[in-house]
Order: structure tokens, then C-alpha cells, then sequence
């Protein structure tokens, strides 16, 4: 694939193992390169990074994008993405669909049996791309009123096996 300058750039996904200050930062300046709040503090961005799952979105060694996950507490086979984000030189160039198709193959086979997620509803290119992966949706979220939009709740299905919830 062409990268911002015309070279050609090899586009794979990793899945992060360690923390380190490096992803940390990372971690917070897409973050902050993406959404009009910062989702991250660096206390929060280590906890995520050591306690969820976090996908890279990689031009050659570059990191292009961040994806990250956590498991329900109840429902340990579900997972939900907390955020998805992409640098802005990168978008609108279907690595979206790559990507979030890549992190629910790599959750499939990590025995996650369903993914959600909460989304703005005015923000339809995130929701092209999650209904172009498979997520439906299924809900609203809870009203913020920060916001003007609704946040819509969707959800995949990685796999057919009914979801068991722990015993209390
Ligand atoms: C959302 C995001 C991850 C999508 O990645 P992307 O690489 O830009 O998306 P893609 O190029 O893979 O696909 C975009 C799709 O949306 C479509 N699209 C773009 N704008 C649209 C609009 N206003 N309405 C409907 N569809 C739209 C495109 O046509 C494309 O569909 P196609 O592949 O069928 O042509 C990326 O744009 C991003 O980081 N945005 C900012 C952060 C964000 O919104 N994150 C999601 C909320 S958690």
C-alpha cells in the first residue's frame, strides 16, 4: 500500500505483549489525534496496556493506529473495544476495516466468543466500518450529556456458542 509520501508501506496488525513508556505514549497521542477528550492519563493507558488487550495498526515499523480491548467482568468471553483509532493521514483508505477485522480474527481466536462496543451515532464512517465487519447494532448507550449525539451499542458475534455468564 502508497503511505502518506507515495512509498509503498507493508500494513500488518500486532498484538501488543508488554508495556513499556514507548507505548504508553503512543497509546495517548493517537488517542489524543483522534477524539476531542483524551481517553487516556498515562496511569490509565499502563493499566490498560498490562490488564486489556491492545492491537497495533503498523506501516512497516510505524505505528499507525491503536486499538484497544478489555474483557467484561461477568462475561469473560466478551470483550468490548474501547477505542479505535487511526492517524489521520491514514483514514479513508479501508486500514479501518482492515484493522478492526484483524483485531475480532485475533479475538476469535483467543476463545472471545462476542465483541461490543459504544460508538457516537453521528459518526458513520465508524459505524460503516463496524457494520462492514460484522458488529450490528444492539442498543444505545448510556446519554452523556457532554455530548449531542446518542452513542449506539453494537455488537459481533465471534462465535455460536451461547455466552455463559460466571456463576455469582
Ligand atoms: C473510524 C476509523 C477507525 C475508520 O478507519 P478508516 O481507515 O478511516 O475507515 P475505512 O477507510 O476502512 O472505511 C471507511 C468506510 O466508511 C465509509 N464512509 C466514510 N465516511 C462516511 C460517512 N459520512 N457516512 C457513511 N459512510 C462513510 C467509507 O466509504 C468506507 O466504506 P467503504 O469501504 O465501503 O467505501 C478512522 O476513520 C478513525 O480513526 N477515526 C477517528 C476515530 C474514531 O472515530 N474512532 C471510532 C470510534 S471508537
Amino acid at each position: 500500500m502508497d503511505g502518506v509520501a507515495g512509498q509503498p508501506f507493508a500494513i500488518h496488525v500486532e498484538e501488543l505483549q508488554d508495556v513499556s513508556p514507548e507505548h504508553v505514549r503512543t497509546l495517548i497521542e493517537i488517542d489524543l489525534q483522534t477524539f476531542a477528550e483524551s481517553t487516556f492519563s498515562p496511569y490509565t493507558a499502563a493499566v490498560f496496556l498490562q490488564n486489556g488487550r491492545v492491537f497495533l495498526l503498523k506501516a512497516d515499523d510505524l505505528v499507525i493506529g491503536t486499538c484497544v480491548c478489555v474483557r467484561c467482568w461477568d462475561r469473560p468471553a466478551e470483550a468490548t473495544i474501547l477505542s479505535v483509532g487511526i492517524r489521520p493521514g491514514w483514514r479513508g483508505r479501508g486500514l479501518g476495516q482492515r484493522f478492526v477485522g484483524s483485531v475480532l480474527e485475533k479475538l476469535r481466536s483467543r476463545g472471545m466468543r462476542s465483541v461490543s462496543l459504544l460508538v457516537g451515532g453521528e459518526n458513520r464512517r465508524a459505524i460503516k466500518v463496524y457494520e462492514d465487519v460484522g458488529f450490528v447494532r444492539s442498543g444505545f448507550g448510556p446519554s452523556d450529556p457532554q455530548r449531542h449525539g446518542e452513542l449506539v451499542l453494537m455488537c459481533a458475534r465471534l462465535s455460536d456458542d451461547p455466552v455463559v455468564p460466571l456463576p455469582d
